[in-house]
């Protein structure tokens, strides 16, 4: 089976969560290839049987790298004829994930992030597996704030080991699907 984790972080929180991923799939055995994207990613998901993708959330869509590479896929995909009316499925699996600091009205703000990034894999006829919302804290000093007045409260410190092992312990799950 071909894994990939495609993931977008831009002050490093989706970073900690890409990477447990990776460790706890490594762990279990199995190979995969980790993708950050950058402006030059080159990357065909339909060569891989499960995808994890994920980014931070941004004004509650994924950062502009992830979203210009989906745009660009998508476009690609559409092209060659992959893109088929009523999405028929195909035996393909993706876990959507995102963290996200929900400072203005909490989870809401992170749905159309992680909704955004489901829709190519779906598109295509993937079956989305899942969807993670892991907290993340506002890392830049000018907001810090945020990471304390939010609708989710004190979210300093996170993701944390707790939000960690969470991760983990879904890879583990998904893993004997
Ligand atoms: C400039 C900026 C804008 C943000 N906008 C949102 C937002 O609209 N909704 C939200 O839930 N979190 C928002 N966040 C919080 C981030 O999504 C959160 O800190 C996330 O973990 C960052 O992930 P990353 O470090 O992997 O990019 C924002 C953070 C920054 C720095």
């Amino acid at each position: 089976m071909r894994i990939l984790n495609l993931y977008h972080t831009t002050t490093g929180n989706t970073l900690k969560v890409a990477e447990r991923i990776n460790q706890t799939l490594l762990d279990l055995g199995h190979k995969l290839d980790a993708v950050q994207t950058g402006r030059e990613t080159e990357i065909d998901i339909l060569e891989y049987d499960l995808v994890f993708a994920g980014s931070g959330v941004y004004a509650w869509l994924p950062g502009k790298p992830m979203q210009q590479l989906f745009e660009k896929l998508r476009a690609a995909y559409a092209q060659n004829g992959l893109i088929k009316p009523a999405a028929p499925r195909i035996p393909k699996k993706a876990v959507i994930y995102c963290t996200y600091g929900g400072v203005h009205t909490g989870i809401n703000e992170a749905i159309p992030a992680v909704k955004y990034m489901g829709q190519l894999f779906d598109h295509l006829g993937f079956e989305i597996l899942d969807e993670w919302y892991v907290v993340g804290e506002y890392q830049p000093e000018k907001i810090r704030e945020m990471s304390l007045n939010g609708r989710l409260g004190n979210i300093t410190g996170r993701p944390n080991e707790a939000d960690l092992q969470e991760v983990e312990q879904k890879v583990r799950g998904i893993m004997r699907v």
